[in-house]
């Protein structure tokens, strides 16, 4: 293992955007995620990122009630507007007047509902602005395709707010190969969001088409939701991964202990097994940026160190090999 010396982060293109090599999910700084919260800690975890060197902050107008977490978000970053980009969602805040569009999800959450409905969207926009106490959203994707709406025309309002400056770049998340490709023919995709971890690998076909098509990877759990830090215990009431089949006793323990040879691998190089697994990802794309989420500063210091570990291939390759052989019990997240 080498590590760089100074104290930047490295950097990673994402489309246009150039952010820090790992980023910050903030939707554990919100109420009924995983675990207890409130907002001055949410405020100091926020801090404690961006002071580390994350300059690639991931939020959502339905992460929270009300547009909770980018108001949070927006309040804690305020005098660091300029260092950093801005990354939100929309569709699940549902406009006034809009009918909840509901689709199947799998397991944790039986079934989501947006409005991604193009005439919603530079409201959505706005409101997203406002909460955020900002005049541009750097970048902005539907957090899921609408059923009951083409995505082309979801996108096309999206273009429709980067032509007016009120958006800097488009995203796409939980999309399939085929919507990125149509979606980047009506519009240029900077950012594709899609779960990806030592957990759960990434679909084989988006990753091919970003490639192509020159489009950023933004992993989202990319610590298994906790799971991959091997510190997760019984699941408290109030936290959503009760919801999680992956996190219910008998089969967090059967995983925990299938990932022990991962972890063996994290103590001998030297490294937390959540750096090694951020290091993993960093290391299966130049163009994938991993937002994992902390509410507490010393696991949000520790893992963003994790942006420069230099796997050797021979560790690669032994990793690779353990969890290609890595059963995962309880299903997927989503
Ligand atoms: N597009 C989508 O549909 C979608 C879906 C899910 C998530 N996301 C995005 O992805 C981001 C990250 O995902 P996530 O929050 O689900 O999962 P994650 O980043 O994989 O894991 C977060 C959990 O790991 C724990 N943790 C983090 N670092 C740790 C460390 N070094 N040691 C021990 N525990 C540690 C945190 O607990 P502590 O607070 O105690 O550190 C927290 O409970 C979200 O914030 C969100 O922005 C997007």
């Amino acid at each position: 293992m080498t590590a760089m010396t100074d104290d930047t982060l490295p950097t990673r293109r994402l489309g246009e955007l150039e952010v820090s090599a790992l980023g910050f999910g903030a939707m554990v700084l919100s109420p009924g995620v995983y675990g207890d919260i409130d907002d001055a800690r949410a405020e100091r975890a926020l801090l404690a990122a961006a002071d580390a060197g994350a300059t690639f902050f991931d939020t959502s107008d339905g992460y929270g009630a009300d547009g909770h977490n980018e108001r949070l978000v927006g309040r804690a970053l305020r005098a660091r507007r300029d260092e950093v980009v801005l990354a939100t969602k929309f569709g699940f805040r549902l406009a006034e007047g809009a009918e909840p569009h509901r689709f199947p999800v799998g397991f944790a959450f039986g079934e989501l509902a947006v409005n991604a409905d193009p005439k919603y969207v530079r409201g959505y926009a706005e409101a997203s602005l406002r909460e955020l106490g900002t005049d541009r959203i750097d970048l902005y994707y539907p957090h899921f395709p609408d059923p009951q709406v083409p995505l082309a025309d979801t996108v096309g309002a999206v273009a429709e707010l980067i032509q007016d400056g009120l958006v800097r770049q488009l995203g796409l998340s939980n999309v399939t190969a085929g919507q990125l490709r149509a979606a980047h023919a009506v519009h240029p995709v900077a950012v594709v969001q899609a779960e990806w971890s030592m957990w759960r690998p990434v679909d084989a076909e988006l990753l091919a088409a970003a490639r192509e098509l020159g489009v950023g990877v933004a992993a989202w759990s990319p610590l298994g939701a906790g799971f991959l830090t091997g510190q997760v215990g019984a699941v408290e009431d109030g936290d959503f991964r009760q919801n999680m089949p992956r996190f219910d006793a008998a089969n967090r323990q059967a995983n925990h202990d299938r990932f022990a040879p991962v972890r063996g691998i994290a103590a001998e190089l030297g490294l937390t097994p959540a750096q090694l697994a951020l290091a993993w990802l960093l290391h299966q794309d130049p163009h994938v940026v991993p937002i994992p989420g902390s509410r507490t500063p010393a696991h949000i210091v520790e893992n963003l160190a994790a942006a420069r570990v230099t796997l050797p291939a021979e560790v690669s390759a032994r990793l690779d090999a353990i969890l290609r052989e890595t059963v995962v019990s309880g299903g997927t997240l989503l």
